[in-house]
């Protein structure tokens, strides 16, 4: 644990406060983001922001959350009055109150806020749908935490490539080196949206290899890694089909990859055979029998009879819940860019048994 850290902004010492975090879009992962953050008690949500008095500013009331305008227009804030919600400001309020911005607008429209977020002298952390490009920095807690200490800004990659960090970045580190070819067979859309597809087809991504896997590069270079996408019509999960190349000598057998994974946080090992788990429709009814909010499921799912090593090659399936296993990634990049705790195990574990606790699991 760092005692004093010093940044481009605020000063904190971990005795003297909390960090004061802002969500900027209240969405899919935004929602989600703000409790994982308000369970900790290392930090406070500042406010969320909505871009008008839409449907999920009832929740954010309802959970205590400060609520503001995603704009500065004052006609735009006005609006949340008009509709009956005590709203804080716009967006530049926000930014005066925080000391990192959590960004969780649609994929794309992050790297527009980027400037304003450099203005405002706090700390930003993108998701996925942005570009490593934009920040020049991403984050996967298991992969580069330490990198990001203290860094000005950072993106928590996609929930695809943070699923595969989860179970490669071990492997890589036991094996010295990894050749990896993943096939990505990607949900068409989230539960809550009614706009995308497929709804009867199977969609190829034509562009070859796509981002996915290589995405897994920006947090860690050693992997050399490459993939195929498709989307198909279900809402509830991600599949990853997955083919690694051990190196010669690795001294791996299927059982201690099993272990290493098992030791792993945030990966969840179950037999399909032994337990009747045996899609992403029984792995999702799981997770809503373990009773976080929404049915989340934070942990990578593996299933142990599908995974099979041969003297090189290792063959495995995951399942991923998209909605969800980026969230508490999102906590742990704070405490790596506020430099509050330099040791990501340690880290995960806090952020855990926080939202264990707030979801009254613990
Ligand atoms: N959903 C997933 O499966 C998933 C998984 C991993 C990562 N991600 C990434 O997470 C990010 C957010 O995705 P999401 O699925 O949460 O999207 P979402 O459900 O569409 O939510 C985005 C929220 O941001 C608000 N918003 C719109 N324009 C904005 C702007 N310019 N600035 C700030 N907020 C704005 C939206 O409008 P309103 O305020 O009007 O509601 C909405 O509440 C994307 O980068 C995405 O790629 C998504």
């Amino acid at each position: 644990m760092v005692d004093v850290v010093q940044f481009i902004g605020p000063v904190l010492t971990s005795e003297s406060m909390t960090i004061k975090v802002a969500i900027n879009g209240y969405g899919t992962i935004g929602k989600r983001v703000a409790d994982a953050v308000a369970a900790q008690d290392d930090m406070t949500i500042i406010g969320v922001t909505k871009t008008r008095p839409s449907f999920g500013c009832d929740l954010a009331v309802r959970k205590g959350y400060p609520l503001f305008c995603t704009f500065d227009e004052p006609s735009k804030i006005q609006a949340f009055a008009d509709a009956g919600y005590a709203c804080g400001g716009g967006i530049t309020d926000l930014l005066s109150q925080c000391d990192v911005v959590i960004d969780c607008s649609p994929g794309k429209a992050g790297a527009a806020n980027l400037e304003r977020y450099k203005a405002a002298g706090v700390k930003w952390i993108f998701q996925g749908g942005e570009k490593h490009a934009t920040t020049g920095m991403s984050y996967t807690s298991c992969a580069n935490h330490t990198e990001n200490l203290n860094a000005e800004g950072t993106r928590v990659v996609s929930c695809n490539t943070t699923g595969l960090s989860r179970t490669l970045v071990p492997l890589l580190e036991a094996c010295g080196s990894l050749k990896v070819e993943c096939t990505m067979i990607r949900r068409a859309a989230d539960p809550g949206d009614s706009k995308k597809g497929p709804i009867n087809a199977i969609t190829p991504v034509l562009k070859v290899p796509s981002h996915h896997g290589p995405d897994v590069m920006t947090v860690r270079p050693e992997i050399d890694i490459t993939s195929l996408a498709v989307a198909v019509p279900t809402t509830i999960m991600h599949m990853h089909a997955i083919v690694a190349t051990l190196p010669d000598g690795h001294g791996m057998t299927t059982e201690s990859v099993l272990n290493l994974w098992r030791q792993q946080p945030r990966v969840i090992i179950m037999n399909g055979g032994e337990t009747g788990i045996t899609s992403t429709a029984e792995v999702m009814e799981f997770a809503r029998d373990i009773g976080r909010t929404w049915g989340d499921l934070h942990e990578i799912f593996v299933w142990e009879d599908g995974v099979k090593l041969e003297d090189n090659t290792l063959w495995y399936f995951q399942a991923i819940h998209q909605e969800s296993d980026v969230v508490p990634e999102n906590v742990d990049a704070v405490r790596a860019l506020m430099g509050t705790e330099d040791d990501w195990k340690v880290s995960v574990n806090k952020t855990d048994a926080a939202i264990a606790a707030f979801n009254g699991l613990a």
